[in-house]
């Protein structure tokens, strides 16, 4: 919807799930750092996004949005720049409508939106050198005409300043009992739309009436809307909370799984964890080769689930290659079987497959392959 911006889906951090509103450009600039020391900047995780409360309540005497002087002391302009000079991206964060989100819960005093504004706060983006804009409905208004003028309002406001920025929206926040980003398809305006509500690092939440979801709600949530995602468009599931803290939280299984799922939906990849205190298991979870490949892929294809199997699900890879992946959701450890006719491969006795995660390979037998997954874990089989 937007030229200029990446084919293949937006990888970097947020820092909303771990700093909220205590969000500071000193903590922006160490995680900026933790991603170029741990290698997660060369692995693909570029764009380094600012979320709710950077901004002053006030806007400045020309209108314009202006940063917090408290929190963010040196600007955002410089800010922008001390992260290109890392090689990294810019991302900001706005309200769409004339509130931000934390405004609207009256948690935080923070700026207006940009309602009304579009152009004027565009051009203030692009004059800092904004790579990314999330862009956030706060408003119990929910009317669909209303949101794609105020989302189209700003597609249109980015693409007059000349500067390609990734333009990643939510629909959903503050509207109660619709998902707005998942009803409709927003691919002709943004480059990513929330499809669901706020994630929370817990593998399922169905009792759970504040609107928050599970790793698993979401993957159930975004399977019937594979076929929205091609080249700069994708459906956001929200942020990978692998290594973030949570009651009960996630265990190493179901962050596999999470990695696993997100690489499957062609998902945008944002870390939400504290880069600067991640243990080799969460770097090794979010900086896995061959799972960010499979992510990366620029034939730019959603995986689906197979024969309606939420467990099962395959992603066309490249010119003809496949990704299968088998989530156990049960609670023990068991054997899970594909069919080959299941993915269109009747007849090829000779398939053989190698597991993402593990480097382990596998070899068709009887017209299946075959697997054994641990508790909620996941397989990942490249099937060249
Ligand atoms: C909404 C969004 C979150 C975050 C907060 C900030 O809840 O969905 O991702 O941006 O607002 O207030």
């Amino acid at each position: 919807a937007i030229d200029g911006v990446p084919v293949t889906p937006p990888m970097g951090w947020n820092s909303w799930n771990t700093f909220g509103c205590n969000i500071t450009e000193q903590i922006v600039r160490e995680q900026a750092d933790a991603l170029v020391v741990t290698g997660l900047r060369d692995a693909g995780y570029r764009y380094v996004v600012v979320d709710d409360c950077w901004a002053a309540p006030e806007r400045a005497d020309d209108g314009s949005l202006q940063a917090d002087p408290r929190r963010f002391p040196s600007g955002m302009a410089a800010l922008g720049q001390y992260l290109h000079d890392r090689g990294l991206k810019f991302g900001l964060y706005a309200g769409a409508d004339d509130k931000t989100c934390t405004q609207f819960l009256g948690t935080y005093p923070g700026a207006t939106g940009s309602r009304g504004h579009e152009g004027r706060d565009a051009q203030t983006f692009a004059d800092w050198q904004v790579d990314y804009l999330k862009y956030d409905w706060c408003s119990s208004n929910a009317d669909h005409d209303d949101q794609v003028s105020a989302f189209t309002a700003m597609r249109d406001a980015i693409r007059d300043t000349g500067r390609p920025m990734v333009y990643s929206i939510n629909p959903n926040s503050g509207v109660a009992e619709s998902v707005p980003g998942a009803e409709f398809d927003w691919g002709g305006v943004a480059t990513m739309t929330r499809v669901t509500n706020d994630i929370t690092p817990v593998w399922s939440t169905n009792a759970d009436d504040s609107g928050a979801q599970g790793v698993i709600d979401i993957v159930d949530a975004v399977a019937p809307l594979a076929s929205r995602v091609g080249p700069s468009a994708f459906n956001d599931p929200d942020m990978l909370v692998v290594g973030v803290d949570g009651n009960p939280g996630l265990t190493l299984a179901q962050q596999r799984t999470q990695m696993s799922m997100w690489a499957m939906m062609a998902a945008p990849l944002i870390a939400g964890n504290d880069l600067t205190r991640m243990s080799t298991q969460t770097l090794d979870l979010l900086g896995n080769r061959a799972v960010i490949v499979i992510d990366q892929d620029d034939r730019v294809s959603a995986g689906a689930p197979v024969d309606d199997d939420a467990e099962i699900w395959a992603r066309a890879i490249g010119d003809k290659g496949l990704v299968v992946s088998l989530t156990n959701r049960a609670d023990h450890p068991r054997a899970m079987s594909v069919s080959l006719g299941s993915l269109g491969l009747v007849g090829d006795a000779t398939v053989s497959a190698v597991d993402a995660w593990t480097g382990r390979q596998y070899q068709a037998a009887n017209g299946e392959l075959t697997v054994d997954v641990a508790v909620n874990d996941t397989v990942l089989l490249q099937i060249a």
